[in-house]
């Protein structure tokens, strides 16, 4: 999904230059030399980048969601809305069993509204979702594309509720001109081996509210309320917390990744129209819909008008090594092990979806074959 096939020198330069300078440890930064910190870097570029006023890097998406979770003060007994069905492909696609996870481990309950035609959870199913327990709202901004946040966001104050995106998959993604992460009350980051953005583990949390950073700070380093003008063992403690830091050898990955992140993007989305521009789709398939046409471009999805279908196309693709995302049995099974029910409208969307991941690297003649191939097996299933 990206940020991998782009790592290189500049990596290399800033990693090595933590190793040689042997601090290892954000905390071990006082207050004059925390601009050196590469995860104070990194953090400054990401909220720069996205627009947002605070933000703290953790040590993996899941992690971020827990913190975001623990910042709102979620707890046993609670409701939190989530996407049905967090189906994954082998590429990343869907969603993950980390959304879940979160909320479980938060002591809360994961509640599970049907996605529609835009892989996003159905805003319009979210209102009969709602009992006297929910506390928030967490869409996942699904293969790098927003989730119907005016709906949401509307629900969400007419019932009082938080709204916590799961901006995993959703880095650089836009939402009427805002980037997804910065729309809701907290947001969470993933920079995992597999994501646009990576440090091969990592995450990130952004908020525009001060207390709840506050809290998310605290909540991540053990109760730690920093002050680096003190000694770390002088600090005061607030409230119960947990290891959630990103090292500094991970945070000088992800500043390098950083830098080009908005060329990443630009190869992403010149691809995907590439191929999307070229292709004619035979009648009762459609792309995906967009709740806002600037995403990531990380992925090409097309719904085809049944399962069968779908099939043929996939099989098509394969003939040509070129290869669709499939399901992943064990999220599928967890996810349902966890939550129980049963999400007709959600499997059939999946059941339908052709979905091919979108390289930041790819040349002329490979978009081309692809192209050529992806008609050819549209064609045959029309
Ligand atoms: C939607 C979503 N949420 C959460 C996560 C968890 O992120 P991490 O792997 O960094 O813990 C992922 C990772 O794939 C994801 O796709």
């Amino acid at each position: 999904m990206g940020g991998i096939e782009t790592v290189g020198s500049r990596e290399e330069e800033l990693v090595l230059d933590v190793i040689r300078k042997k601090k290892i440890f954000r905390y071990a930064f006082n207050d004059k030399e925390v601009v050196d910190s590469y995860v104070y870097r990194f953090e400054k570029m990401f909220r720069e980048f996205i627009g947002a006023g605070y933000s703290l890097a953790v040590s993996s998406g899941t992690a971020a969601l827990r913190t975001a979770l623990a910042a709102l003060g979620i707890k046993a007994g609670d409701e939190i809305i989530v996407p049905a069905y967090t189906f994954v492909a082998i590429v990343p696609a869907y969603t993950f069993v980390a959304t879940l996870e979160a909320v479980i481990e938060s002591g809360a309950r994961p509640v599970l509204v049907e996605i529609d035609d835009s892989f996003n959870i159905n805003p319009a199913q979210i209102e009969r979702a709602i009992t006297t327990k929910t506390r928030a709202i967490m869409p996942v901004h699904m293969m790098g594309s927003a989730a119907a946040m005016d709906e949401i966001q509307a629900i969400a104050k007419k019932h009082n509720l938080f709204v916590v995106e799961d901006a995993c998959q959703g880095i650089g993604a836009k939402y009427r001109g805002k980037l997804t992460g910065t729309l809701g009350h907290i947001s969470a980051f993933s920079f995992d081996s597999a994501k646009l953005l990576t440090c091969s583990e990592g995450g990130m949390i952004a908020t525009n509210d001060a207390e709840l950073y506050r809290k998310s700070d605290h909540f991540h380093d053990h109760g730690h309320v920093h002050n680096l003008s003190l000694p770390r063992g002088k600090e005061p403690k607030e409230g119960g917390g947990v290891n959630f830091r990103l090292s500094e050898i991970l945070a000088a990955f992800g500043l390098a990744q950083m830098e080009r992140l908005s060329g990443m993007l630009e190869s992403l989305r010149r691809n995907r129209a590439s191929i999307k521009n070229g292709l004619k789709l035979p009648s009762g398939f459609t792309f995906r819909r967009f709740n806002d046409p600037e995403d990531a471009a990380t992925f090409l999805a097309i719904l085809a008008p049944n399962q069968a279908r779908a099939d043929k196309v996939k099989e098509g693709l394969l003939k040509s090594g070129i290869i669709p995302a499939t399901l992943n049995y064990w999220h599928y099974q967890v996810n349902q092990e966890l939550t129980g029910g049963s999400y007709p409208e959600t499997e059939d969307y999946i059941s339908r979806a052709i979905v091919l991941e979108i390289k930041v690297k790819m040349e002329d003649k490979q978009l081309a074959q692809i192209r050529l191939v992806l008609n050819e097996s549209l064609a045959a299933a029309a």
